[in-house]
């Protein structure tokens, strides 16, 4: 992201330190992740030390420091999705991409994370996959499911 990017993004937001939290909320939606340079633009730009910044960015879930993936894959580990096997879900989703909660594919594809709840227990257990919901899910069933996110990358493949 170039500096006249971060600064329409500052000037969107009145250009001023007070607005910092809203600041950090459209580069997060625009670079998918806070990046470092970006944070030491903007504490430079506005005054604002570089600490306080991080503080704001590591408080709120929303926020990312790392870059994300293209298709973010959101696990309900939730106590009704939990009971009916939400953790042979995650192990088969870590498998199946080879990174772990929090981690991003090599690839940038996918970020797996894990939320204590989607809303919708009765459908447990429940993945997120960029906001679609994809309840009842079983191992079996969870190598379909991320392929339909892969068809981008792997034309021609099996099936
Ligand atoms: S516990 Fe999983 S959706 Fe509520």
């Amino acid at each position: 992201m170039t500096h006249s990017q971060i600064d329409s993004i500052i000037e969107q937001n009145g250009g001023k330190g007070s607005a910092i939290l809203s600041i950090l909320q459209d580069l997060q939606a625009k670079e998918k992740y806070l990046p470092k340079e970006a944070l030491e633009y903007i504490g430079e730009k506005l005054h604002i030390p570089l600490n306080k910044i991080y503080r704001i960015a590591t408080f709120y879930r929303a926020f990312s420091l790392s870059p994300r993936g293209k298709h973010e894959v959101c696990v309900c580990m939730g106590t009704a999705c939990h009971v009916r096997g939400a953790q042979r879900i995650v192990d088969q989703i870590k498998l199946a991409l080879d990174i772990r909660p929090g981690e991003t594919t090599k690839d940038k594809n996918f970020t797996l994370d894990t939320v204590n709840c989607l809303g919708v227990c009765a459908a447990g257990p429940v993945v997120a996959i960029d906001g679609q919901y994809f309840g009842k899910l079983s191992p079996a069933k969870v190598d379909g499911t991320l392929k339909k996110f892969r068809s981008d990358k792997k034309k021609g493949g099996d099936e």
